[in-house]
């Protein structure tokens, strides 16, 4: 179940069977090569080298290692660029950006979905029977250092082709966008500008859909990679590696197309760019938030539809978050458990060793070149997952949270208070189910519903047909936050007022709404308490009012089995409400503590302290691994 992320062509070819047979004896049965290799791939145009590679693969192969091969598209070379210089994404300023780093290429550009089919299939065609290749990767890290968006004449042209087969006519579009406010209709689709460099904010409906248009380039250009490598890779699975907590295309849309979702975990490079208080961030600094990484497990299982790999683990500091600190000793090993837990069937470390060189020569590898501590704690993971043996399969959760991407893009194109950030709000629901000591699967909107007992909706502005039936067949608790229902496909407010077309299952209707800056809060009284910050709604309703603001006003109705959130809830609130729906919901819960977590795979428990007082498993629990008494940086594993 362990993996390794190596580049032969890094190291001299007399270090790759040493190398090869380490990572065995470490208990790594997979290795992922190949990703950045095209200037050694094809030095220059049409001048194939693939003899060092195919070296290279014998060498891991005999030592009996499992191959995943990248598609080499997220670095294009020198020369490539220098023939086709418009294969470069463009600013919104219009300045093109340069030679020199990676994932210089947009997606919109023909010339580069040309030559992406050309190279893929080239090492498609080469490679791809290779006997110890079980698999791919496509790409690297799609979006990865702000590459979803380009605003050049390709972008234009797509995106006006893209408006052409949505809308038909330049007056539905001038009618769906509502251009008639401030004269921004057009006659023809060859005037729609991009909604770029405007002088007062562009229309959000132009902006929701331009970036419908580029997540759609996304999924199409991740589409053409996977049919290329299956015409001429028999047997072989494809994946990507998504990024952790990554929004700026829809994951649902691009997993589909793959066999299975990847990830690359980087717990404490998240902690540090995620997590949105200086307080919490130097809480978490070297052990990481214990619900960072598994968020992104439980995600990327439901993107991979029940199946995700961890293509990239961090094994120590990395290089590229404002502050690099040195993980506690144990976390790479409880990283890895914790992955594991959550159904990862590989978790593949980055990097097998340190580069010297180039950009990254702070981030940490297995090896230094001798074993690492992450090196070590990835050995001792290799010798418990030997004497364990295998794992139970991972069943569907009783928990799960719905995950929009559009609810994404529509809050940060019309955010109305400037820290209502998505991403944050479904985290903060994620954490304080997991605080109850639940396991949580992620669906898309639209999704079935079956089987679960509780359905958190933290937000979801636009609801299509789709979610709305999936959510009406469903016998679960529902909660809704604010600003479900809010919006119409085209970002407007629907004409029946917010929550939409959730008015009859929640008996909600919001006739304003306030953001409130840091500092002002509201406090909710009744079944539940706490106080509503950032956001508060005022509602109209019939239905029951199970928590009221300090003016009377509803907060938390119920109607049935659903419950509408009418605030961001502060940590008290959020709190009070998960607790009042799981026990409506008929679900057992823990009350952990803040470091503590755990998660059932199969028949067995896991638990993790992520740096705090020491915490027992239940006196009845049957140990796999660890101790009954839960230290620091430790992990357990019981059988219930
Ligand atoms: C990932 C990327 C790797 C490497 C790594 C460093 O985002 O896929 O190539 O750059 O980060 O942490």
């Amino acid at each position: 179940m362990l993996g390794v992320c190596y580049y032969p062509e890094h190291w001299p070819e007399a270090w790759w069977p040493d190398d090869a047979r380490r990572m065995r004896e470490m208990g790594i049965s997979f290795v992922r090569i190949g990703e950045f290799a095209w200037s050694r791939l094809e030095p220059s145009r049409g001048a194939f080298d693939f003899g060092w590679l195919d070296r290279a693969m014998d060498v891991l192969g005999e030592a009996g290692l499992k191959i995943v091969l990248g598609t080499p598209t997220a670095a294009p070379p020198k020369w490539l660029m220098d023939e086709h210089p418009e294969i470069a994404p463009i600013d919104e300023q219009g300045r093109s950006y340069g030679f020199g780093g990676r994932r210089h290429y947009n997606f919109s550009s023909d010339v580069w979905r040309g030559e992406t089919r050309r190279i893929v299939e080239t090492i498609a065609r080469h490679f791809g029977q290779h006997r110890a290749l079980v698999g791919w990767q496509t790409d690297n890290e799609y979006g990865c250092h702000g590459t979803v968006f380009s605003w050049g004449p390709e972008d234009l042209k797509g995106f006006r082709d893209w408006l052409r087969r949505r809308y038909q006519t330049a007056d539905q579009l001038n009618e769906a966008w509502g251009n008639v406010f401030w004269s921004m209709e057009v006659r023809r689709f060859d005037e729609v500008p991009l909604p770029a460099m405007t002088v007062a904010d562009p229309n959000p409906a132009a902006r929701l859909d331009f970036w419908r248009f580029k997540s759609d380039e996304i999924a199409a250009y991740n589409l053409m990679q996977c049919e290329i490598v299956r015409a001429h890779s028999p047997g072989r699975w494809i994946t990507h590696n998504f990024m952790g907590f990554s929004n700026g295309f829809d994951s649902w849309k691009v997993g589909n197309a793959l066999d299975f979702a990847s990830h690359d975990s980087y717990p404490l490079g998240l902690a540090e760019s995620f997590l949105p208080t200086e307080e919490e961030r130097c809480r978490w600094a070297e052990t990481s938030h214990p619900d960072i990484a598994p968020f992104n497990h439980d995600l990327y299982r439901g993107i991979g539809r029940g199946r995700f790999w961890v293509m990239e683990q961090q094994p120590g500091p990395v290089n590229w978050a404002p502050w690099n600190p040195v993980p506690k000793p144990g976390m790479v090993r409880l990283w890895t458990w914790e992955a594991l837990a959550h159904g990862a069937e590989v978790v593949s470390y980055f990097r097998w060793r340190q580069a010297p060189f180039a950009q990254e020569q702070f981030h940490a590898g297995l090896n230094l070149p001798g074993l690492s501590i992450g090196g070590h704690e990835a050995t001792a993971v290799g010798r418990e997952l030997e004497t364990i043996g295998r794992l139970p399969e991972p069943g569907q959760a009783r928990v799960a949270i719905v995950y929009d991407y559009e609810a994404a893009w529509v809050l940060r194109v019309l955010p109305q208070g400037q820290d209502f950030r998505f991403p944050e709000l479904v985290f903060r629901w994620y954490e304080a189910a997991r605080r109850l000591g639940l396991d949580v699967d992620f669906v898309a909107p639209g999704a079935a519903l079956d089987g679960y007992a509780l359905v958190l909706v933290p937000s979801l502005p636009i609801i299509t047909q789709a979610a709305l039936a999936a959510l009406e067949a469903c016998e679960a608790v529902i909660v809704f936050g604010s600003r479900s229902g809010s919006k119409t496909w085209n970002c407007a407010i629907p004409a029946n007022l917010p929550t939409g077309p959730l008015a009859e299952l929640t008996d909600v209707r919001i006739t304003q709404v306030a953001s409130l800056r840091p500092g002002l809060h509201d406090a909710v009284d009744g079944n539940v308490t706490g106080n509503a910050v950032r956001w508060r709604e005022y509602v109209e309703t019939d239905a029951d009012v199970l928590g009221r603001f300090e003016s009377g006003d509803p907060a938390l109705i119920a109607k049935g089995r659903s419950l509408y959130l009418a605030c961001w809830p502060d940590e008290k609130l959020l709190a009070s409400v998960m607790k009042y729906a799981v026990e409506e919901a008929g679900l057992e819960m823990l009350d952990l503590p803040e470091h503590v977590r755990i998660r059932r795979r199969g028949g067995y428990t896991f638990c993790f302290n992520y740096g705090g007082p020491d915490w027992g498993c239940p006196a009845d629990a049957k140990l796999v691994l660890g101790e009954s008494v839960i230290r620091s940086q430790q992990v357990a594993i019981w059988v219930n």
